[in-house]
């Protein structure tokens, strides 16, 4: 079936059938607002960027711990047995595939991708092989330093750049960006350092501040009539257990630095054997098994001008202004 064919859903919505072919790179991901990283095509893709030696998950010292409420249900499940629960130890690496997928939609070629959370490689390898540029900004000096190395090794002739130090400072003197891309702390989920600048060791309060005033010197940084996008999710408050609003709290953020949400995907992750955990540790705490993120995707100006400069890149200007 050709893919403009459609069908419609129970609400008689338009949804979108046939072959996944509307990606003329080969990247086969339909653009709905449910991203499934536990499809073969896409489990596939990732495997194919990891042979390239892509480690994201490399240049943290030690690995890093997330606790109490915020921790997995591998944590709670050992709380309901009684036993003391170990502190989860994990380390979050970004997804090149979704990291592909976004660059192939929301950039265009040759583009120059500003990151104000660097953490791992990944973001800024996939931008070089896929021809687009890559300014990330990264506190901790061990992760910059594994990156640069990783970059060498791996990247093609549009280096990924990273520089070490806090996005606050470091923003007014970057370069000026076609997309915003960044995955940044979920205020102390995980914690990547004792640096007190580092967002994740924050009071909530100071949190929220220091967090709306990177992202509106990133927006900053932006060219008008171009997408943006951050990779979030909710998380629990460590003494509580209840959510803090993170998804809410990015789109305030951007709201208040003038961008708008053009786009909102959720993105179902990989949870290894989660189904057996998940329904006892509901069964004590009556906590839902966290199984995906959300992808943020905002606009600063005008969409249909930053879609014609990903479709035409070297003939957008010539559409008409809106009336
Ligand atoms: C969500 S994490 C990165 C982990 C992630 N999954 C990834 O993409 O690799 C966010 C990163 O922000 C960094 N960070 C925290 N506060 C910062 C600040 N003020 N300026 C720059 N980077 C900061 C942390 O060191 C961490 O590497």
């Amino acid at each position: 079936m050709a893919q403009t064919e459609v069908a419609t859903d129970l609400f008689g919505q338009p949804v979108p059938l046939g072959p996944r072919s509307f990606d003329p790179d080969g990247f086969l991901v339909e653009p709905t607002t449910v991203l499934n990283t536990r499809e073969g095509d896409w489990q596939k893709r990732k495997k194919e960027w990891e042979s390239l030696g892509i480690k994201g998950e490399l240049g943290r010292k030690g690995r890093l711990t997330m606790t109490g409420p915020a921790a997995s249900i591998n944590y709670y499940y050992a709380k309901e047995k009684g036993e003391a629960p170990e502190p989860e130890k994990s380390t979050s690496a970004f997804d090149p595939a979704l990291t592909e997928t976004l660059y192939r939609w929301y950039v265009p070629r040759g583009g120059l991708i500003l990151d104000p959370f660097a953490g791992g490689s990944v973001r800024g390898i996939v931008a070089s092989l896929t021809g687009r540029h890559y300014f990330g900004i990264e506190l901790r000096p061990e992760q910059v330093e594994e990156n640069l190395r990783q970059g060498l090794e791996i990247a093609g002739d549009l280096k990924p750049v990273w520089v070490q130090g806090d996005a606050l400072d470091c923003l007014p003197n970057a370069p000026e960006a076609d997309f915003l891309f960044s995955c940044p702390p979920y205020g102390d989920l995980e914690q990547y350092s004792d640096d007190p600048r580092d967002l994740s060791n924050m009071t909530v309060d100071s949190f929220r501040d220091v967090y709306r005033e990177i992202v509106r010197r990133a927006a900053d940084r932006l060219r008008p009539d171009r997408f943006a996008c951050f990779v979030v999710g909710d998380y629990r408050d460590r003494k509580t257990g209840n959510y803090r609003n993170f998804v809410s709290e990015t789109i305030a953020a951007f709201r208040a630095a003038d961008l708008h949400l053009y786009d909102h995907a959720i993105l179902v992750v990989q949870v290894a054997s989660l189904s057996m955990r998940a329904s006892r540790a509901f069964r004590a705490n009556r906590k839902l098994g966290k199984v995906h993120q959300n992808v943020l995707v905002f606009i600063k100006g005008d969409a249909d001008q930053a879609t014609r400069r990903i479709n035409y890149p070297e003939g957008h200007l010539w559409l008409a202004p809106k009336q």
